[in-house]
């Protein structure tokens, strides 16, 4: 009998170039997962409407994200890649979930209370729902792993909740998916000012994107905040510090890591050279994927085609979750 393959979801908003954290948090697992489990990956269009309702860049910045994964590594006779969109079927399960939301636990969620925060003028229901749709990419293809950044924790608790309760309101249907990260913890990549993370369209000077020029690269990194160095052995790091120290275990050989680690204990550092080497190294680490997005964007009947496959792929998959949803809410009339 077949061996079952445990099932993989995770989504990345079209919103922007995709930068380190999203590689880190996200696009890293996704590789890793994809020869032992039955993975789906999927660029969120419909999220991003959430705050950015001009279509006008929509369609690009989605062909950017699935080129993206695929220079990243991921193989679409492996993975199914698809666009949200294109599965109808998650706009009919969210609808149904959002009878199972409530709207103080909603107004409740950071990521809602950010985003209120930062687009005041455009504070819409489907921003208040967001999770309730991301619950709904999740349990249509009753998945049990998330490979996703520390951000997305509290959207994974609010999909078991909604879950469970679907569950017991209607029978059992979905399991109790998890954020998933090889039993490390999850990852929050820093930016590049000490305040707060990397991030699509929040503070591009701070964050170093995929596709982002070897000078670029080097420009915000020497712009890094640092300071005169410590003044008394084994002192603490500053948080701004400590997140450059962070970014250098992600790009940099452990021998780099250790000996500015040892300069710092004994107060020799030089910040100058150790914001070089971490440019250098960075410019190492992205040049490569840089140059493969860049490839791949020009072959737009080859990204149509992924779309194309991996749209019907998900959809006969969600199909068969439908089905036994709609059964179970005794929406099945005929
Ligand atoms: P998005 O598009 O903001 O980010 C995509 C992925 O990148 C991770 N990430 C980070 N990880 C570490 N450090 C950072 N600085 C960093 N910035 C971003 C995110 O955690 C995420 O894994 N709501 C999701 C999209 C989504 C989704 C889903 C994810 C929609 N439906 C279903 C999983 C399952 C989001 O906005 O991701």
């Amino acid at each position: 009998m077949e061996n079952k393959k445990e099932i993989v979801l995770s989504g990345i908003r079209p919103t922007g170039s995709l930068h380190l954290g999203n590689y880190f948090g996200a696009l890293a697992n996704y590789v890793k997962m994809q020869d032992d489990y039955d993975c789906y990956f999927f660029v969120a269009d419909l999220h991003s409407l959430t705050t950015h309702p001009d279509t006008s860049t929509l369609k690009e910045h989605v062909k950017n994200v699935i080129a993206t994964m695929l220079a990243a590594g991921i193989d679409p006779q492996k993975a199914t890649l698809y666009n949200q969109s294109h599965l109808y079927t998650t706009s009919e399960l969210y609808l149904y979930l959002n009878m199972l939301a409530y709207k103080g636990e909603l107004e409740k969620t950071v990521t809602f209370k950010e985003k209120v925060r930062q687009h005041p003028d455009n504070v819409n229901a489907g921003l208040l729902t967001y999770p309730v749709l991301q619950a709904a990419d999740i349990l249509i293809h009753l998945a049990k792993y998330v490979p996703v950044g520390k951000d997305q924790e509290q959207h994974l608790e609010m999909t078991r909740n909604f879950a469970n309760r679907f569950n017991h309101r209607y029978g059992e249907v979905f399991p109790e998916p998890v954020a998933f990260n090889f039993n490390h913890n999850l990852v929050k990549i820093p930016s590049l000012d000490g305040e707060g993370k990397m991030s699509k369209s929040v503070n591009e000077n701070a964050t170093i994107y995929l596709t982002d020029e070897d000078e670029v690269i080097r420009k915000k990194v020497m712009k890094a905040k640092t300071d005169s160095g410590p003044t008394a052995p084994d002192s603490a790091m500053p948080d701004y510090i400590e997140n450059l120290y962070a970014l250098m275990r992600l790009v940099s050989t452990s021998d780099t890591v250790s000996h500015f680690e040892k300069a710092y204990k004994n107060c020799t550092v030089r910040y100058g050279d150790l914001k070089k080497q971490l440019a250098e190294d960075m410019v190492a680490f992205v040049a490569p994927i840089r140059r493969r997005i860049y490839e791949i964007m020009e072959d737009e009947p080859y990204i149509n085609k992924i779309m194309t496959e991996g749209a019907e792929k998900a959809n006969e998959h969600a199909n068969k979750t439908m089905v036994l949803v709609r059964n179970a809410m005794g929406l099945n009339y005929f």
